[in-house]
């Protein structure tokens, strides 16, 4: 697997590959890998020529008070991991390499930035954006790999695509959960035991609307409140409930009765830890 740091460097051999007709992959992280990042890897691999990836900790896109330098690091880690699955190249710049002095211009990110996470991490969005829309110009991929479990972010990257004609096709996959179906997410090593705990309650709420809908409950709010009711806190744990909300699941437009695909959308503080899951409902 190639390492590069240098934006030029990898703008350069990805334009030859590509120039030779190779098809490359691409999936975009911020390290801490897990089983969630390794399945858009293994996917990634299979379909492509070229897999590539990368490794960048993008500070535009953390508000002041968020967990930017505490975000869990363990490049060498990650590079073991994405090398035994087959990875071709890793691109790991410095900010100063993606941000050098001057740097002013951002993608401006529309409604589907406003609902759900918009509000708690304002300029949030347009920090996802704007890097990946550097990332895709430096690594050229021909796909892009998605995890559902960011939902709102797949949706903003696959509006950005269409609406400024990138010639990127965004794949989504399902969200890999642990056994008692906490969302992977990097975030979850910040969890003690009695945290960790209280966030299985997180899927399990979600897993209760799905089966209402199944049953053939259509009523947003009464979905959303049955979710609520079922986000426990243990007493040694402070859980604080950011957004439970169930959406239109393409344009994130508020719905009353789910007679069209719409998502069900969460955000909770564990303690200090912000989690995030979803479930799409879909008649
Ligand atoms: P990061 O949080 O590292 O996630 C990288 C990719 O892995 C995202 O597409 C995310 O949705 C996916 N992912 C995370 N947890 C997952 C899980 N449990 N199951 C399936 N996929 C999962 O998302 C980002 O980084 C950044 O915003 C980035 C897109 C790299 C831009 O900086």
């Amino acid at each position: 697997m190639e390492i590069q740091r240098d934006p030029a460097a990898v703008r350069e051999l990805t334009g030859r590959l590509r120039a030779r007709g190779r098809r490359i992959g691409f999936v975009p992280t911020m390290g801490g890998l897990h089983e969630g990042h390794l399945s858009l890897m293994r996917r990634c691999r299979a379909e492509n020529d070229v897999a590539a990836w990368s490794l960048f900790v993008n500070p535009t896109q953390f508000g002041p008070r968020e967990d930017l330098a505490a975000y869990p690091r363990d490049a060498e880690g990650d590079m073991a991991k994405a090398l035994a699955i087959g990875m071709d190249l890793c691109f790991a710049p410095e900010a100063g390499a993606m941000y050098p002095p001057g740097f002013q211009t951002t993608v401006e990110v529309g409604l589907l930035g406003g609902p759900l996470c918009g509000p708690s991490r304002p300029g949030h969005f347009k920090g996802v954006a704007t890097v990946l829309c550097k990332l895709f110009h430096i690594v050229q991929p021909q796909v892009a790999y998605f995890g559902q479990k960011d939902y709102q972010q797949s949706l903003v990257v696959r509006r950005m695509v269409r609406d400024l004609d990138f010639a990127v096709e965004i794949v989504v996959l399902p969200t890999v959960r642990e056994a008692d179906g906490l969302a992977l997410s990097s975030r979850n090593a910040y969890l003690d035991p009695p945290a960790r705990q209280a966030a299985t309650t997180l899927s399990a709420a979600l897993r209760w609307a799905e089966a209402e809908f199944a049953r053939g409950e259509r009523r947003a709010a009464v979905l959303v409140d049955g979710i609520r009711r079922r986000i426990a806190a243990p007493a040694a744990v402070a859980v604080t409930i950011d957004y439970v909300e169930v959406r239109d699941a393409e344009t994130l437009e508020p719905i009353d009765r789910l007679n069209r695909p719409a998502v069900a959308a969460l955000a909770v503080k564990i303690g200090r830890t912000r989690l995030i899951d979803n479930a799409l409902l879909t008649p």
